[in-house]
């Protein structure tokens, strides 16, 4: 069986293709190196060096490797970018995602997307589920949402194309860590303070959030490519162990013998996100690393 990873050079991507490799399937990335890295792409997959906006580059791997199943997770990524570089973020994530649906529909693939619980924006009522709105505040506020606004446009033409017959499946990841987490100043939160000295706390530190450890999650992706019969679902992946911030930066802290200090918030931070799991017996698949235990490990 043959599999194409956009995005397989990146960090969550890389740990999927990993994976795929060891169970034998073919597989073909698809990767610009915007901010993946060609070392960490598994040397038993093939890889293409591209842009997922480029329909003629599209047209020509798919002739080539005539793809049974696509996971979708070229994005731009990276919390700060998403005010910073909004209409980059926008550009990528909607157009390589139309790509992404049209050849999946043109090869008759099944197609993964990888979509996210900023998908609901500041949705304050938790768990998110796969009935929650998705609320997002006035635009000329900020634009910290172009992400999540172009992830649940993602998830909008995911589903159009489903009631058209492609089999489509859906993942919001919740904030994976694990080996490879970039870690610069445009990273996500546990790289950060991993790397920082001393750890900024942004805010009160009382927002929540879940966070789920690599190999948990690769589990579970694998499995929404493999099972039949799952189009038109929707996957909250992540841990139901609800972490506040500043219990991050105090474990990471104590792991790592640095101060923790107080910074400025966020744009358009939300409260809390926890997912809501019950859908996931589908695939029969609960997180089961707590995070200091994923911590541990990742030091
Ligand atoms: N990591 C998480 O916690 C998390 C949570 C929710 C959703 N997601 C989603 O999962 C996917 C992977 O996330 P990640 O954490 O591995 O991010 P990442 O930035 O490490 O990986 C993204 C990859 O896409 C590539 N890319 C970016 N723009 C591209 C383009 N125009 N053409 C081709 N390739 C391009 C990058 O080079 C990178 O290798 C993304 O779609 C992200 O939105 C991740």
């Amino acid at each position: 069986m043959n599999i194409l990873v956009t995005g397989g050079a990146g960090f969550l991507g890389s740990h999927l293709v990993d994976e795929l490799v060891l169970q034998c399937y073919n597989v073909l990335v698809f990767d610009d190196l915007s901010r993946g890295e060609k070392s960490q792409v598994n040397p038993k997959a093939d890889f293409v060096e591209g842009d997922v906006r480029d329909s003629e580059k599209w047209e020509k791997l798919c002739n080539a490797f005539n793809p049974d199943v696509i996971h979708h997770l070229a994005a731009v990524n990276g919390t700060k970018r998403f005010h910073k570089e909004a209409d980059l973020v926008v550009d990528v994530n909607v157009n390589g995602t139309r790509n992404a649906i049209e050849f999946a529909q043109k090869y008759n693939a099944r197609l993964v997307f990888y979509s996210s619980p900023e998908s609901f924006g500041e949705q304050e009522k938790m768990p998110l589920s796969n009935h929650s709105e998705s609320v997002f505040p006035p635009a000329h506020l900020h634009q910290r949402h172009s992400y999540g606004a172009s992830k649940h446009v993602g998830e909008l033409l995911c589903h159009f194309a489903h009631r058209n017959g492609l089999d489509v499946r859906i993942v919001r990841p919740c904030n994976v860590y694990g080996p490879r987490l970039h870690g610069n100043e445009n990273g996500q939160v546990v790289s950060i303070m991993l790397q920082s000295n001393p750890i900024i706390v942004h805010g009160d530190g009382l927002q929540t959030r879940s966070f789920t450890w690599v190999h948990d999650i690769v589990e579970a992706l694998v499995k929404v490519g493999q099972i039949e019969g799952l189009s038109g679902h929707s996957f909250n992946l992540g841990s139901t162990e609800e972490v506040t911030i500043l219990q991050l930066a105090q474990m990471i802290s104590r792991l790592r013998l640095v101060n923790v200090e107080y910074g400025e918030p966020n744009f358009g931070d939300s409260a809390r996100r926890i997912p809501d799991v019950s859908g996931n017996h589908l695939i029969d698949w609960v997180a089961t690393t707590k995070l200091e235990d994923g911590l541990n490990q990742l030091l």
